[in-house]
């Protein structure tokens, strides 16, 4: 399959929109532009379509996928229920990078949820991404254009360089703004809990629905045969090709910790660090900043691979505000190996 790129700058580019939503409504699979990251676009009501998603992706059968939605009105006849919760967390954060679990319709196939009796909602903030889905008609489920394990594609070319004869459209619709994924909440369950952090922080959730839990699996290894309720959050994750090491300490103690190195190794620094760098170096942002990071993180990790290097040495981020975000995909992409300085 030859994979075809269009560029879309504006929902002015009727025609370009129109294309990329005939491919979504024949049950072709499309890559969109989001704020967060690119999504791997299907008709979320065709179970073959769908289907085909996970077959593009390499992504394990028991994953769910969100729905994308392009007005908050078509989450009816999606969920059986809104609750207050939601239509409040909505008018707040939707349009924008943050998803909702509910109790999912019967109009929703159980591929998209992978079994599970429930469905992830999102309304994204990113106008070619709505504009395609209201032109398509039906609600778009979409994972991350990435192959599994990869990390998250932020641009167009990224998407091609995992999709490219898989697919047959990617919209270019420039770099993601926001360049983590969105915050997966779900308000099934006693209290609400945020099983992804992602581009709406916790706090910002909680300022919303007061006492809310995060999940345990945001930022521990979780066993291979435990009971998760995110299933994603069991698998490897945003993994490059090299291996990723993250030191944790103050940044005199990173730069003694490089120093002290030898063999073929690189960095993932900051750019207010790269003065003190002697090796191969990939930046991810700046430090002080962890809206800068979570932009760059994933094209840095893909960067890394370029470096040529056996390992590289990655800086510990903030944990709070949107730094829970970068942590998570950062200590995941490393598959939790952690070294103390
Ligand atoms: O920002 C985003 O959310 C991007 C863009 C494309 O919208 N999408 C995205 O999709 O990140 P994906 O498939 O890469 O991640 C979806 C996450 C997975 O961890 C999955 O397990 C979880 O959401 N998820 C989806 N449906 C779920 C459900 N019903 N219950 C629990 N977790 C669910
Ligand atoms: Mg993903």
């Amino acid at each position: 399959m030859k994979t075809q790129i269009i560029k879309i700058n504006s929902t002015i580019q009727k025609d370009e929109i129109k294309k990329a939503a005939d491919v979504l409504k024949n049950g072709g699979l499309v890559g969109i532009p989001t704020e967060t990251v690119y999504g791997l676009g299907a008709n979320a009501l065709d179970e073959e379509a769908v289907k085909s998603v996970f077959v593009a992706k390499g992504r394990p059968q028991d994953n769910p996928l969100i729905v994308h939605i392009s007005e908050f009105d078509e989450i009816y006849g999606l969920v059986k229920e809104v609750p207050e919760s939601a239509k409040k967390l909505a008018e707040k954060y939707w349009p924008g990078p943050m998803t909702i679990i509910l109790k999912k319709s019967d109009i929703i196939p159980s591929v998209v949820s992978a079994g599970l009796d429930t469905v992830a909602i999102r309304l994204p903030e990113h106008e070619i991404a709505r504009a395609i889905i209201r032109q398509a008609g039906v609600p778009i489920a979409a994972p991350s254009a990435n192959l599994s394990g990869s990390p998250s594609p932020t641009n167009a070319k990224c998407v091609y360089d995992d999709m490219n004869g898989r697919i047959p459209l990617i919209v270019d619709g420039g770099e993601c703004n926001v360049g983590v994924e969105s915050t997966v909440v779900t308000l099934v369950g006693d209290k609400p809990k945020i099983l992804r952090p992602g581009g709406v922080t916790p706090e910002q959730i909680i300022e919303v629905l007061g006492e809310t839990e995060i999940d345990k699996a945001v930022l521990n290894q979780i066993d291979k045969d435990e009971k998760v309720s995110s299933p994603g959050m069991k698998y490897k994750h945003y993994a490059p090709k090299t291996k990723i090491i993250i030191v944790r300490g103050d940044r005199e103690k990173y730069f003694d910790f490089l120093k002290n190195q030898t063999g073929n190794f690189g960095a993932l620094c900051f750019e207010d660090d790269v003065d003190e760098i002697k090796c191969k170096f990939v930046t991810y942002g700046i430090s002080t900043n962890s809206f800068s990071q979570s932009k760059n993180i994933f094209s840095a990790l893909r960067k890394a691979d370029s470096l040529g290097v056996d390992v590289v040495y990655a800086r510990y981020p903030y944990e709070d505000g949107m730094g829970l975000a970068v942590l998570n995909r950062l200590l995941r992409s490393a598959a939790f190996e952690v070294i103390e300085v």
